[in-house]
Parts: structure tokens; sequence; C-alpha cells
């Protein structure tokens, strides 16, 4: 009886210890980022529940077992046999029940945190997303509105569906903590309400192609405030933009061409835009062809055509009305 008082208060202490140390190094609850929506605090919860509940189980199965090789050792000269056991009702009944109930607890303690997580707000307002490789966009409910910019008031549930124009993606903003697949072929939702006002990151989380790693956007919670003067701001852009030059611009983003190919000269997946137009450019197979209209045509409708050396060949092609080619033609020619 004496050793398990003993071995009962060793476990207590090197759990609390492991879970204070854990604690300190960060694992337990400060290596999360900070909880920035409603349903990052159901999954700290589970998360911290769980990391006690393993501190618990270490503590349960090192203990006794270094306790019985230091207090237990066979003496010098010691040849006997150790004690033959022939089982123990008792015992077995105990390990059995105690690990059920612990099951159905961590069970419940899952399926509770999950409904939290999932809770519908029927006021909840509907964003689309899309992405693509190697690009999110996002259209804003009624003023139809296409931003790479995710813009979100505070406080307000969000239900965001979600398309891919290619492969898988997977939408993740780390301080929302919830993550979601953007599966080709298929709608799929992600419900968030964001609680605190800041700027954050969505991460494609799902290994996508040659540039998955710079899959992000902005994600910025705006008070209620700043989301409707941003708005605004984005409804006030597109009514300025009903020239070919400005409905071009609004095509690249809309299209997701932004994504590889920068407008101000800084090298991303694909050639930048800046100064390309009227200008010779180098072929893969050595010859160079002058970025004219033509050129700039079939690189949109088929990108495999004429290959600019030093880029691989991953742009898919996009099927554009000549109307609207003519316009992202009209965009390019500003950009020098
Ligand atoms: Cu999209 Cu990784």
């Amino acid at each position: 009886m004496r050793h398990f008082v003993i071995v009962g208060i060793l476990v207590l202490v090197t759990a609390v210890l492991t879970y204070v140390g854990l604690d300190v190094a960060g694992v337990a609850t400060q290596m999360n980022p900070i909880e920035a929506s409603a349903q990052s605090i159901p999954i700290d919860w589970l998360w911290n529940w769980e990391i006690m509940a393993i501190c618990f189980l270490f503590a349960l199965i090192i203990v006794p077992m270094a306790y019985s090789m230091l207090v237990f050792r066979r003496k010098q000269g010691d040849t006997t046999d150790a004690e033959h056991i022939e089982g123990n009702t008792t015992l077995e009944i105990t390990w059995t029940v105690i690990p059920l109930f612990a099951v159905l607890a961590l069970a419940y303690m899952g399926a509770y945190s999950l409904g939290e997580t999932r809770r519908i707000d029927p006021n909840a307002m509907i964003i689309k997303v899309k992405g693509q490789q190697f690009v999110w966009t996002f259209e804003y409910p009624d003023t139809g509105i296409i931003s790479t910019e995710l813009h979100l008031p505070v406080d307000q549930q969000v239900l965001l569906k979600m398309e891919s124009a290619d492969v898988i993606h997977s939408f993740w903003v780390p301080e929302f903590r919830v993550k979601q697949d953007v599966v080709p072929g298929r709608v799929t939702e992600y419900r968030i309400t964001p609680i605190l006002v800041g700027s954050y990151k969505v991460r494609c989380a799902e290994l996508c192609g040659a540039s998955h790693a710079y899959m992000e956007s902005p994600v910025i919670v705006d008070t209620r405030a700043d989301y409707n003067s941003w708005i605004a701001e984005q409804v006030a852009i597109v009514a300025a933009s009903q020239t070919p030059e400005g409905l071009g611009k609004l095509l690249t983003v809309k299209n997701g061409c932004i994504g590889c190919h920068s407008v101000d000269g800084t090298k991303m997946t694909g050639p930048t835009w800046f100064g390309l137009f009227g200008t010779k450019v180098d072929l893969a197979d050595g010859s160079t062809v002058t970025a004219d209209d033509a050129y700039v045509t079939e690189s949109i409708l088929d990108p495999k055509a004429k290959l600019v050396t030093g880029f691989a060949p991953v742009m898919p092609p996009f099927k554009l009305t000549d109307i609207e080619i003519a316009n992202i033609i009209a965009y390019l020619k500003t950009l020098k």
C-alpha cells in the first residue's frame, strides 16, 4: 500500500510538472497563434484538455516503470524467480472501465467542440472564394466586388463558399484555427466569426504546384465602419474603371493572373507585365518574338505555344472573349 501511495503522489507531481514544462516551452498554449475567431476558443479549449490528458498518461506510464526499476531491483546474489501471478479480475475490470469513461468523456468533448465550431448564425454574410494556382480571389455580396484581399467585419459570422479553378487548395488562417479544403467541382463551406480586429493571412495548406508556398493573401478584420468604407472605396474604384484599361485590370484580378504576373517588375512565377508590351521577348527555343496583340492573345488562349525562356510551362489556358482580351491588352499597354 505504501508503494501505491508514493507512486500515486509521484504520478500527480510528474503530470503537473510535465504540463508546466510544456507550457513554459510554449507547447501547451502559447505555441498557438492569437485567437482571432469565435471558433478558435472551443478548439483551443479542447487542445488544452488533450495536452493535460497526455501529461497525465505520460506520468502514469513513466513513473511506475521508473519506480519499479529502482525500488524492486534484484538484490545482489538473489537468484530466485519473481512471484507468479495468475490474473486479477478486479484489476482487469478497473483498467477496462476507467479508460472506457475516459474515451467517452473525450468523445463528448470533441463533439461539443465541433458543434461550437460549426454553430450556424442565420444572418451570416456570404462571400465567394476562388482558389486557383496560385492566388485567392474574393467576391463580396450585393456589390459584386472582386478583390484579392479578404476584408471581414468584426463580430459578424461569414460563410465562405469556396471553389477551385484547378487543383485542390486548402484555405487556412492560423489565427482562425479552422481549415478547409477547396476542391475542384464542388463548393466547400467555411464558417467563421472574427472577434479581433487585425491583419492576418490566408495560406494555402495543400501542396498545389510550383508556387504553392506563395499562395497567400491578406485577411483584414475591420471594425464595421472601416469595412463599410472599404466596400464603398471598392465600389468607387469599379465605377471609375469602366474604361478598356480599367476593365482589363479588373479582369486580371478576377482571373487570378496577378497571382503569377507582377505589374511592377517583381519576379514571380510568370514573366512580369511591367514594360512588356512592344518589347522583344526571348523564347525558350532560342528565338525572339515581339510582345504585340497577336502574341499576348496567343499567350492567354494557348500559353504553351510560345514559352518565355526561364519560366516553367505552368500557366493554364484562359478562355476569354475577344473583347476581354482587348481590354487586358489595353491595360498591359499602361504598364510602363
Ligand atoms: Cu494552393 Cu497550395
